[in-house]
């Protein structure tokens, strides 16, 4: 059967795009080195049609798929089990920016677009696609709305979701569902797009989407400013909202352990803050750079007169800019070379943030005493990524095997208790379905696994993913 199967299947693609052998790792390996799947094989088809007719082959002869993008999801959700019976189904040679309409703001991109391309499309008509992720180099905009990305301009512009007007669907029987509508309005009937994105390629394979630009903001500046608290960087928060609005583009919060592991492992980054104790990443977005200037130094002093905020560097030019989101986005990859860690994605309430922090940290500390936490993330959205690394000297296995499922077990309490959620931004891939059995309510699951039933009735797009089983 697997024989005749890939026989079908390079009759379809042509054998160079179908990998069997060789080094698959990049398509079997997540970029956390977390998972490390073998498939069946890597089709890689070019066009919708292609996909479609690849997956109705997929579905008579019961081949299970693994829709896969740019492979830096961070739960374990893009790469193949170790049956060696999935296919990975990868869209990156769908590439393809199919059309930008400047006046309706909208651009139509095939899935396999590294995200960094679209934003390019946009610049090139002077306009703003405005999901930006640290990963943008790779990842794929099919990937993204798969996974409903967040980011680091989400408290301005919402998240890939709500970026997104329209998609192009090839659904779990091989039909080409066209929904690449650029309307801002349609009530015509459920809303499928919504259904397929975040379904993290277990509803259908988006092959590509109609998303939503932005006027470009006349100038934008970027400062990183130390705070001596939690509670000042909350206050420095509710300050930039209220004076900057809806000119207030990014808000990352770092704490100052994580400024440490950059220091150790990207010693080239100039840190131009001395050891704080947090760190606050603001961009403010204004008609001109005089105004965003005017602005932004209202705000800092405003916030140092107050002893929110101490020291504090706006940046001089684009360069300087680029070089302080350099910093954050890099320390993601300074956690990879430190070593496997237990990462937890997390939303809450803004204002409950400072009590589970007090809370959380003793608590691990209690099971793990020399724990170090690395904390980070979109605080204007709620959003922590509050990283757990084994403390120096214990190997990374080691305190995996040991003490993961009791340290999720103590955040994800304390994350629930104050109304957040387990999973942010990065979904549930395979890494959190554990906890979607454990803690998702009995009536949501059953919704989820009706519309899976109606829209996958085989189980065959990627499963073991997102739901757990019955
Ligand atoms: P993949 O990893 O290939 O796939 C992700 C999921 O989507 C898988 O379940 C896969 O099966 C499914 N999928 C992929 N393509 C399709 C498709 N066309 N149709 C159906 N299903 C599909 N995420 C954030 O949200 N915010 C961040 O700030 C952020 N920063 C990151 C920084 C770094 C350095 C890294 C490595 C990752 C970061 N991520 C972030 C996570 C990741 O980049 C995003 O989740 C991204 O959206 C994944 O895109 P991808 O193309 O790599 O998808
Ligand atoms: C980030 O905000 O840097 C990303 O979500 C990636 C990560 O947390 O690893
Ligand atoms: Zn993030």
């Amino acid at each position: 059967m697997g024989a005749a199967f890939l026989q079908a299947l390079r009759a379809c693609l042509g054998d160079p795009n179908v990998l069997v052998d060789g080094d698959l790792d990049a398509f079997e390996v997540d970029w956390r080195k977390r998972y490390r799947g073998r498939a069946l094989a890597v089709a890689r088809p070019s066009c919708t049609a292609e996909v479609a007719a690849v997956v109705r082959l997929c579905a008579s002869h019961g081949v299970p798929i693994v829709p896969q993008g740019g492979n830096t999801g961070l739960v374990g959700g893009g790469v193949p089990d170790a049956s060696g019976r999935q296919l990975v189904l990868s869209l990156a040679r769908m590439a393809r920016v199919r059309a930008v309409d400047a006046d309706n703001l909208t651009a139509t991109v095939e899935a396999g677009c590294v995200l960094q391309d679209v934003q390019a499309a946009a610049t090139a008509h002077g306009l703003l696609f405005p999901l930006r992720l640290g990963s943008e180099g790779s990842c794929t905009i099919g990937g993204n709305l798969a996974s409903n990305a967040g980011g680091t301009q989400v408290l301005r512009y919402g998240n890939a979701r709500e970026l997104c007007l329209g998609l192009e669907v090839v659904t779990a029987a091989g039909e080409v569902w066209d929904g690449l509508s650029g309307l801002r309005k349609d009530n015509s009937g459920y809303d499928l797009r919504d259904l397929f994105i975040g379904s993290e390629g277990t509803l259908g394979i988006i092959t590509a989407a109609t998303v939503k630009l932005h006027p470009r903001p006349g100038a934008t500046l970027t400062a990183l400013a130390a705070c001596p608290g939690i509670d000042a960087v909350l206050a420095l928060l509710r300050a930039a909202r209220s004076r900057l609005d809806a000119g207030l583009t990014g808000f990352e919060l770092i704490e100052g352990f994580a400024l440490h592991l950059l220091a150790r492992h990207y010693p080239d980054l100039r840190q131009p803050l001395d050891a704080p104790a947090w760190a606050v990443l603001l961009e403010v977005a204004a008609g001109d750079e005089t105004e965003a200037r005017e602005r932004l130094h209202a705000l800092l002093d405003e916030a140092s007169a107050h002893g929110l905020v101490g020291d504090a560097v706006v940046a001089a030019s684009l360069a300087q800019a680029r070089e302080l989101w350099q910093l954050r986005e890099s320390i993601p990859l300074a956690q990879a070379r430190e070593g496997l860690n237990i990462k937890h994605d997390i939303a809450l309430p803004v204002s409950a943030i400072p009590g589970f922090l007090a809370e959380v940290e003793p608590r691990l500390r209690a099971e793990v005493p020399d724990l170090r936490v690395v904390v980070y993330g979109h605080l204007g959205d709620g959003n922590l990524h509050y990283n757990l690394q084994a403390p120096q000297g214990m190997p990374a296995a080691d305190f995996l095997q040991h003490h993961e499922a009791s340290l999720n077990r103590c955040v994800y309490d304390a994350v629930l208790a104050r109304g957040g959620s387990f999973s942010a931004e990065h979904g549930i891939g395979a890494l959190k379905v554990a906890e979607m059995a454990a803690r998702k309510s009995p009536v949501a699951l059953a919704l989820m696994r009706t519309i899976k039933q109606a829209l996958d009735p085989h189980g065959l797009l990627n499963p073991g993913r997102v739901l757990p089983p019955p």
